[in-house]
């Protein structure tokens, strides 16, 4: 019995998490690489600079935005996320003209993770599709966790 116990924690630690971004805080898993997408169609007079970033072994775009409080996030993209929706849909101040924003928090540990995004009118032509904006700072790559951890080979 333990010894199955053991070989199921071992398994779960190897094969867990492979490509997979997880919060910072609390280490819940949040999305992983096959989800990640460059956002495109930022409102470019609130964008203050954009920049390429090696994330889960994949190159995506980050864009650095600020709020009407002046708090600027470090936002890359993803199709979907494992997150809590925070309130209602606002269309104010919004960074992707013809989207609505939702908040975002870590279903763990309610860190604020970032915006659903969803197309203001969904008509069938509309060729627009929701996402998910990221805070970069937030999340952390599980691989990048697994190094920290590893026994070292001598
Ligand atoms: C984002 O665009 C870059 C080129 O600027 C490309 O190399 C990369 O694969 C793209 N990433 C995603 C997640 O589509
Ligand atoms: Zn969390």
């Amino acid at each position: 019995m333990w010894i199955l116990l053991i070989f199921v924690y071992i398994s779960s630690i190897s094969t867990r998490h492979v490509g997979e971004l997880l919060c910072r805080q609390c280490g819940a898993s949040i999305t992983r690489q096959s989800e990640l997408i460059n956002i495109t169609g930022v409102d470019q007079s609130q964008l203050q600079y954009e920049y390429d970033f090696p994330l889960a072994g994949k190159t995506t775009k980050v864009n650095v935005l600020t709020n009407p409080e002046n708090q600027k996030f470090h936002v890359f993209g993803a199709k979907t996320a494992h997150l809590h929706f925070h309130g209602t849909p606002q269309s104010h101040a919004t960074w992707y003209p013809g989207y609505k924003w939702t908040i975002c928090l870590c279903k763990s540990c309610s860190r604020h993770m970032g915006w659903y995004f969803e197309p203001e009118k969904s008509t069938a032509v509309s060729e627009k599709k929701s996402f998910v904006g990221l805070v970069l700072d937030n999340v952390i790559s599980a691989d990048y966790v697994d190094t920290l951890t590893k026994v070292p080979d001598f």
